[in-house]
Formats: structure tokens, C-alpha cells, sequence
């Protein structure tokens, strides 16, 4: 029976009091610990033309200079074409610390062409999950660091007439790769009714081109549905932006000052910065992070290795490329094309195997020709030091010879009697 829990279809378990503590409940704690220790890593990236407040934002957004010093500001960036930076920087609150990118996008929408400006920051967005991916595929998969992009704040100008076609084009090539949340900087410039009217517009024109911006996950507690209802009512955001802070009845209040009052940055009846920051960085955080890693990176993945089996090992090619993805999978992957490939694959390794094979052979018959070569020169050596040896061996002989036929006739004209007469002599005594 106590087995049923276990063992039972999911719907069929039953829940089981027990009778003291176990310890189980600590589970999110341990969860919580590890987090804290790990740290989080979040990357940021903000897009639109030059002097929007983009890093006022940022650095109104994080209390701190996040650019840095050697930021150069609107008037003083040279060059036209678009570039793509990161500031890394580590952020720590209450012993939590926050490893924050922020990949900023100058240059873009500040050229008089501004067809292709988009290119660059879809790229780099892509380049990190090529990055990613690759890490993964190792065989030590443990990665450094994620770079991929889990939120794009999309920087709209305020005082316009809707969204520019830069605008349109930018958010349709980017929304199924990077979660787009638009914004409408510089709202202390519009009056309210301006505001509402501009952000209706846009909600208009984002839907009118099937734009699909972050959506907010729906959530199963009352309350919480209730929040997210007032902050998705808020989108897009109207924000404004000051590092500035001034003193109001003894308090001390973000905001920009004008003649006619001050611009409180973080009061939700003047703009919605609050609940952006809110939203980024208490409540949504991670699941930017999640939906970035479950659905872009996936989507990314996906159209990868699709490219890879129809393609081949090549990457990425036109026949994959965005807008492809969403055709069915079995246009791309084609298994007769996949044994063909892995056919190709399996013929061009057993000839480089036997080229290799062929060029060891072709070294170890020269290593041969060599050595014979060098055993003939040191036998002909040889031979030549047998012969001049023999030489003077015979000339030696000679030499004695000759200095023995001397001895000879200088005995014989001594003695008065010749060799061959002694010989006879000898003989004949012999006989007789
Ligand atoms: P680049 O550095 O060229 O990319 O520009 P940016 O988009 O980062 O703009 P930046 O934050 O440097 O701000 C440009 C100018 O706008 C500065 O003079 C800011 O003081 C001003 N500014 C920033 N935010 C706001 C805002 O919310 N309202 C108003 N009225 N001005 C702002």
C-alpha cells in the first residue's frame, strides 16, 4: 500500500502526513544558499539612435556608473557606422552579487542609410549563442561565463508620430531572437495625455506588424495577476532618466528640476521607471533569463542543427536563415541527404587515411633508399682501402724480391759458382 505513492501514475499519489519532521522542507533553502554563492549573471542590452538616455538610464537604473568614466556621451562619438560594446561590471546588494553586462549599440539609427543597422546587433546576439552552444558541445561543458542576451531595451524616440520604419524593421528581425521590451525615453518631454495617446499608438503599430514583444508569464495567485495586469498596462514604458538628486523637504528625490517643478524619477504618477526597474530586476529577472535559454537559444539551436544535417558540417547557411525556422522540420532534414552526407563524410576519411597512408609508405622507402645509399658509399670506402693496402703490399714484395735476386749474384760472384750449379751439384750427390 505505502509502495502506491511511489510507484502510482502521478495523478494517483496520494499525499502522506508524516508524523514529525523530516527535513525536506530546507530544500529551498539549500536552493537559495547555492544561488546566493553562485551569483547572477545578467546581460542587458539597450538599442536606439544616439542622445535617447540610454546610459542615463542605465546608470539611473543601477545607482551606479556603470559606463563608466570614459564614456564619451551623444555629442562627442565619432563615426557613423554601428558598433557593438559590453561594460561588465560586478553589483553586490545585501551579500547577493550580480555580474551585469550591458551591451550598448552606438552609431545605430545615427547614419543617413540606416537600412542595415540592425545587422550588427543581430550578430553579436547570435555570436553569443554560437558561443554558447559550442561550450556546451565540448566534452567539459562547463562554461565560464553566459553571454547570451536575455533582454533587449529598445529605445523609442518621445515627440514622434509613432514608430519609424528603422523602428518596425529592427523589432521584426530581432523579436524571435532576444526578448524586445520597447521603451519611449524621455517621457518628462510629452504631457500625460501625450504619453497614453503615443503608447496606444505603438501597441497599434507593434501588433499591426506582428511584432512580438516580451510577453509577461501569466502567474496562478490572485494578487499576482492583478500586478502583472497594471504592469503590462504600463508597456511600453515611458521613462525618464537623471543620476541627479535633489533635496525636497528634507528629502532626497532622483528626478530632473525644471522652472516649474522637479521630474521625480522613481514616482509612478510621473513615468514608469519604477516599474521597468521593477520588472527587470525583482520580479522578471529570471524569467527573461528562461525565456531566453527555453525559446530563443532553443530556437537558435534548432535551426543550427537543422542547417548541420540538411547542409552538413557548414554552419549556418541561407537556406536556414531567420524565417526558414518556422517551416516545418522535415523540409530541412531529409535522411537519404543525411546518409548521403554521412556516406561523403565516411569517404573523404578513409582517403585522407589512405593519402596518409601512402605518404608514410612513400617516407619509409626513401629512409630505405637512404640508408642502401649509405652502406654502397661505405662499402666502395672499403673496398678502395682493401686495394691501396693490397698496393703497397705488392710494391713491399717487389722490393724484397729484387734486393734478394741482389744477395744472390753477390754470393755467387763471391763463392765463384753459380745457384744452378750448386743445385745440380746436390742432386747429383743425392742420386749417387
Ligand atoms: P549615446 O551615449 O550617444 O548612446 O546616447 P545615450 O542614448 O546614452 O544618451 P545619454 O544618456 O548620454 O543622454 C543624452 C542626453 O539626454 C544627456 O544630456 C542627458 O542628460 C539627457 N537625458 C537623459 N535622459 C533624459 C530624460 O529622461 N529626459 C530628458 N529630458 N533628458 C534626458
Amino acid at each position: 500500500k505505502t509502495d502506491q505513492s511511489v510507484t502510482g501514475k502521478s495523478n494517483d499519489r496520494k499525499v502522506k502526513k508524516l508524523d514529525g519532521y523530516v527535513g525536506f522542507a530546507n530544500l529551498p533553502n539549500q536552493v537559495y544558499r547555492k544561488a546566493v554563492k553562485k551569483g547572477f549573471e545578467f546581460t542587458l542590452m539597450v538599442v536606439g539612435r544616439s542622445g535617447l538616455g540610454k546610459s542615463t538610464l542605465i546608470n539611473t537604473m543601477f545607482l551606479a556608473d556603470i559606463y563608466g568614466k570614459d564614456h564619451p556621451g551623444p555629442s562627442l562619438r565619432v563615426g557613423k557606422t554601428v558598433r557593438v560594446e559590453t561594460n561588465r561590471c560586478l553589483l553586490k546588494e545585501k551579500g547577493v552579487n550580480l555580474s551585469l553586462t550591458v551591451v550598448d549599440t552606438p552609431g545605430f539609427g545615427d547614419a543617413v542609410d540606416n537600412s542595415d543597422c540592425w545587422q550588427p546587433v543581430l550578430e553579436y546576439i547570435e555570436s553569443r549563442y554560437e558561443e554558447f552552444l559550442n561550450a556546451e558541445s565540448r566534452v567539459n561543458r562547463k562554461l565560464q561565463h553566459d553571454s547570451r542576451v536575455h533582454c533587449c531595451l529598445y529605445f523609442l524616440e518621445s515627440n514622434t508620430h509613432g514608430m519609424t520604419p528603422l523602428d518596425v524593421e529592427f523589432m521584426q528581425r530581432l523579436h524571435d531572437k532576444v526578448n524586445i521590451i520597447p521603451i519611449i525615453s524621455k517621457a518628462d518631454t510629452m504631457t500625460p495625455d501625450e504619453v497614453t495617446e503615443y503608447k496606444k499608438q505603438i501597441l497599434q503599430e507593434i501588433a499591426q506588424h506582428k511584432i512580438k514583444i516580451y510577453d509577461f508569464p501569466d502567474s496562478d495567485k490572485e494578487e499576482d495577476r492583478e500586478n502583472l495586469k497594471k504592469l503590462k498596462a504600463r508597456v511600453p514604458f515611458a521613462v525618464v532618466g537623471s543620476t541627479e538628486v535633489h533635496e525636497v523637504d528634507g528629502k532626497k528625490i532622483r528626478g530632473r528640476k525644471y522652472p516649474w517643478g522637479l521630474v521625480e524619477v522613481e514616482n509612478l504618477d510621473h513615468c514608469d521607471f519604477v516599474a521597468l526597474r521593477n520588472m527587470l530586476l525583482r520580479t522578471h529577472l529570471q524569467d527573461l533569463k528562461e525565456v531566453t535559454s527555453n525559446v530563443h537559444y532553443e530556437n537558435f539551436r534548432f535551426r543550427k542543427l537543422a542547417c548541420f544535417s540538411a547542409d552538413g558540417p557548414k554552419g549556418m547557411t541561407n537556406s536556414c536563415a531567420p524565417g526558414a525556422i518556422n517551416n516545418s522540420f522535415v523540409a530541412v532534414w531529409n535522411p537519404l541527404a543525411q546518409m548521403e552526407d554521412e556516406k561523403r563524410d565516411h569517404d573523404a576519411k578513409l582517403k585522407k587515411m589512405e593519402t596518409e597512408m601512402e605518404q608514410v609508405f612513400e617516407m619509409k622507402v626513401k629512409e630505405k633508399k637512404q640508408k642502401l645509399k649509405d652502406s654502397e658509399i661505405a662499402l666502395q670506402q672499403k673496398n678502395e682501402q682493401m686495394l691501396k693496402r693490397l698496393e703497397s703490399e705488392a710494391s713491399e714484395l717487389d722490393e724484397r724480391r729484387r734486393q734478394l735476386e741482389i744477395e744472390i749474384r753477390e754470393w755467387e760472384s763471391s763463392s765463384g759458382i753459380s745457384l744452378d750449379e750448386l743445385r745440380r751439384r746436390s742432386l747429383e750427390r743425392e742420386t749417387t
